[in-house]
């Protein structure tokens, strides 16, 4: 129902099953900040009146925020931005031939009114796409904002661990 709260905070949309793992590798990076969220697919070009309605339909529904995932002529992301004023945060997928240049090309080059935030090609984009939700909803839940904090902490000294365990061979 319109303005109900029906649907979790982040709306993570496919433009097919084959980006599932891509998805998946999302989902995990929000649930690991306790960030909830759904998984849809929603083709820009194989289901554009399904896309439409459920993009039109997000802010009110509770959604806050949509990432969406695609490859090849990787419209989507722009398709949806176009659907609401929700930010928007794309990832190009290497699903093609052309690796995800193609892709890559089709999301972050938006026309100057409709932005799309665009992450990296793969599974690095996929990642950063749910870190960088959960950074817009931190600025209002002091939750994620702490996990967030903790998330960094810890490659910190990931990285620090390694550097020692190199000094000391
Ligand atoms: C895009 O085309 C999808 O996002 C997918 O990455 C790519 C290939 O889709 P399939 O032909 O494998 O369904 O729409």
């Amino acid at each position: 129902m319109e303005g109900s709260n029906t649907q979790p905070p982040v709306a993570v949309l496919l433009g097919s099953k084959s980006d599932l793992d891509y998805g998946n590798e999302t989902m995990d990076a929000l649930a690991s900040l306790g960030v909830d969220a759904e998984i849809k697919i929603l083709s820009a070009h194989r289901s554009p009146d399904a896309a439409r309605d459920f993009t039109r339909s997000a802010a009110g529904n509770g959604v806050k925020i949509i990432i969406a995932l695609a490859g090849a002529a990787a419209h989507l992301p722009g398709v949806v931005a176009a659907w609401t004023q929700l930010p928007v945060i794309g990832v190009p997928l290497p699903t093609s031939e052309l690796r995800g240049v193609d892709s890559l090309h089709a999301i972050v080059q938006m026309p100057g009114g409709i932005p799309v935030a665009t992450m990296a090609i793969g599974t690095a984009g996929a990642r950063n796409a749910a870190l960088f939700a959960a950074e817009i909803l931190a600025l209002n839940d002091a939750g994620i904002a702490e996990a967030l904090r903790q998330q960094r902490a810890e490659l910190t000294r990931k990285v620090l661990a390694d550097s020692a365990g190199l000094a000391a061979r």
